[in-house]
C-alpha cells in the first residue's frame, strides 16, 4: 500500500535570479507603449503595490520576498526528507518549452529514465547561485511508477499521454525550478522524479509562447489556441492519480508547482499586478478544505484572473480531496510587484 505526501509550492523564475532583477516583469510592462499613461508611475497604482515598490523601486521588498519564499522552500524540503519518498511526482506547466506546434498534450506523464539539464545554458539573466552556463544537473526518473501512473489513469478513463524521452527541451522550468528551489542550498536532490505536464497555458500556449506578451495582442481572440483542460477535469485527474498511487507499492510525494495569479496573464489589470482578491478567495477555500468550490471554478474565471498555472494545484486539490486531507500548514506570500502571489501548502501523510 503506497503512502502519499501532498505539497504545494512555486517555481517562479524570479527567485532563481538576483534581487535587483526581481521586478523585471513589471519593468517591462511599464515600457509597453499601450500601457495607459496614468499607470506608468507609482502614483497611479493601488496603495499596496505602491508600498511594496517603496522608495527603492522594490529592492528591499525583493529581499523580503526571497526570505519568505526560501523559508518555505526549505520547510518543504524538510517535509520531503522526513517523508523519504520513493518517487516525487510534480504537476507543472510547459511554457512552450518541450511541447510546441507539433503537439500540445492536455496532460503528459514524462516517464524518463533520467534527466540531465543545463538550466543556465541560454539564460538571459544571471542566476542567484552564480553558477556557470554549463552547470549540469542530473536527476533520476522512475519509469515503473510513471508507467503505473499512466496505466492507472488510462484504465480510469483519463486519456493521458506519456513520453519516454523529451521532445524539444530536457526539462521545462516548472519542473526544473521546483527541483532547484527544493535544493536551494545545493545539498543534492536524490529522489526520482516524474514530471507530469498539465497544459495550463491553454489558449495562450502557442499564441503567446506560454510567456509574457505585449498588451496590444492580449485580447485578440482570433490568434488564441484551443483551451486547456477545464479545472474540474484536472481535479478529477488528481483524484484518480491519488487512487492509483495509494494502491501502488511506493511512497509518493505529489507536488503541485506554480505561483497563483500572474500579472502578465491579467489584462484586466493592464498586466501590472496579479489578481490578489481572486487568489485570496481561492486560498481561503483551500485552507478550509472546500474542494467542491475548487472543482466548481470555471475556466473562464481562472483565465480572467491570470490563474492559468493553478490548474497544477487543481490536480493536487483533487488528490487531497480523494484522500480526505486538509492542509496542515499553508502560507500566502502576497506580491503586487513580483508578478505573482505564491502559496505553499503541506498535506502530510
Ligand atoms: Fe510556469
Amino acid at each position: 500500500m503506497g503512502a502519499i505526501l501532498g505539497l504545494g509550492m512555486t517555481h517562479v523564475p524570479l527567485l532563481a535570479g538576483r534581487d535587483q532583477d526581481m521586478s523585471r516583469i513589471l519593468r517591462r510592462v511599464l515600457q509597453d507603449p499601450d500601457l495607459p499613461e496614468r499607470y506608468r508611475r507609482p502614483e497611479g497604482w493601488p496603495e499596496a503595490m505602491r508600498r511594496e515598490w517603496g522608495a527603492d523601486e522594490g529592492l528591499a521588498a525583493a529581499a523580503r520576498h526571497r526570505d519568505a519564499l526560501l523559508a518555505w522552500c526549505r520547510k518543504t524540503r524538510r517535509a520531503l526528507d522526513d517523508f523519504a519518498p520513493d518517487v516525487v511526482v510534480v504537476w507543472g506547466d510547459d511554457q512552450y518549452e518541450n511541447f510546441k506546434e507539433d503537439v500540445i498534450p492536455p496532460f503528459c506523464v514524462l516517464a524518463y529514465e533520467a534527466i540531465e539539464h543545463r538550466p543556465w545554458a541560454e539564460a538571459r539573466w544571471p542566476n542567484v547561485w552564480d553558477e556557470p552556463k554549463d552547470a549540469t544537473f542530473v536527476y533520476k526518473g522512475h519509469r515503473p511508477a510513471a508507467k503505473r501512473l499512466a496505466s492507472g489513469l488510462l484504465e480510469s478513463g483519463f486519456d493521458v499521454s506519456y513520453a519516454y524521452r523529451p521532445l524539444h527541451h530536457p526539462l521545462g522550468h516548472a519542473f526544473m525550478n521546483t527541483l532547484l528551489f527544493l535544493d536551494y542550498d545545493r545539498q543534492g536532490f536524490p529522489y526520482p522524479v516524474i514530471p507530469f505536464q498539465v497544459n495550463c497555458y491553454g489558449r495562450r500556449v502557442i499564441a503567446q509562447h506560454g510567456t509574457m506578451g505585449a498588451l496590444a495582442g492580449m485580447s485578440d481572440e482570433e490568434r488564441l489556441d484551443p483551451p486547456s483542460p477545464p479545472p474540474w477535469r484536472c481535479f478529477d485527474l488528481g483524484r484518480a492519480a491519488a487512487r492509483v498511487l495509494a494502491d501502488s507499492p511506493w511512497r509518493v510525494a505529489l507536488i503541485a508547482s506554480s505561483s497563483w495569479s500572474h500579472a502578465f496573464l491579467t489584462p484586466k489589470h493592464h498586466l501590472l499586478h496579479p489578481d490578489v482578491t481572486a487568489d485570496r478567495a481561492m486560498y481561503e477555500t483551500l485552507r478550509k478544505g472546500d474542494y467542491d468550490a475548487w472543482r466548481a471554478t470555471p475556466l473562464a474565471a481562472i483565465e480572467d484572473s491570470g490563474q492559468q498555472e493553478m490548474l497544477n494545484w487543481m490536480c493536487l486539490a483533487g488528490a487531497m480531496a480523494e484522500l480526505g486531507r486538509r492542509p496542515s500548514e499553508t502560507t500566502f506570500i502576497e506580491s503586487w510587484i513580483f508578478n505573482s502571489n505564491k502559496v505553499f501548502a503541506m498535506f502530510p501523510a
